[in-house]
């Protein structure tokens, strides 16, 4: 393993019973405050998808918004923010996706892809797998090719991975 993965995710800090009794939540805040522990995550993204022909990051709001634009500067590919409802002014497609309680919507501007362009996803944290998902689908939608989906932490537990099917997945760290 990559000698740096371990202080990433000694940077990352776990907050047991936030935002409910039972959870524990995985506080990336704190490595946004690790000067080189963030540089590190960056860079070890960067280097896996500097030369795979990427012309498209997908940000997942709200914490792949934090991710995914240094990464999308650093490979020069463009970075296209996928929104909660209602947020994005200008002409969108959405895709629901179901949450714990309930589903939710995410939203992506009509026109900042183009079909055969090639898209990574990215995202903090992956759990039940779902929000990933709803972003697939909404790129491939548009005739987008998803290379892969990319996030800081798995909760390995809750098999997030096997609902992607094929789809590849990077991740770096073990929020297990
Ligand atoms: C969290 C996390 C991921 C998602 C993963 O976001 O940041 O985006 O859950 O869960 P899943 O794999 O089960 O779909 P959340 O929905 O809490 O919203 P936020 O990022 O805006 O806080
Ligand atoms: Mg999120």
């Amino acid at each position: 393993q990559d000698p740096r993965i371990q202080k990433i995710s000694s940077a990352i800090r776990v907050i047991p019973d936030f935002p409910k009794p039972g959870i524990m939540f995985q506080d990336i805040t704190t490595l946004l405050l690790d000067t080189k522990a963030f540089r590190d995550t960056i860079d070890l993204f960067v280097e896996r998808y500097k030369d795979k022909n990427i012309s498209v990051v997908a940000g997942i709001e709200a914490r792949g918004f934090i991710f995914g634009p240094p990464i999308a500067l650093a490979i020069g590919a463009k970075f296209v923010p996928m929104r909660k409802p209602n947020k994005l002014p200008g002409e969108v497609i959405s895709e629901e996706y179901s949450l714990e309680y309930g589903t939710d919507k995410m939203e992506m501007h009509v026109g900042a892809v183009e079909a055969g362009e090639r898209a990574l996803i990215i995202d903090d944290l992956i759990a039940t797998g779902g929000t990933l998902c709803a972003a697939i689908r909404l790129l491939e939608r548009v005739g987008v090719h998803v290379v892969e989906c990319a996030c800081v932490i798995e909760l390995p537990e809750l098999k997030g991975r096997d609902r992607l099917g094929d789809k590849p997945l990077f991740v770096l760290v073990d929020g297990a």
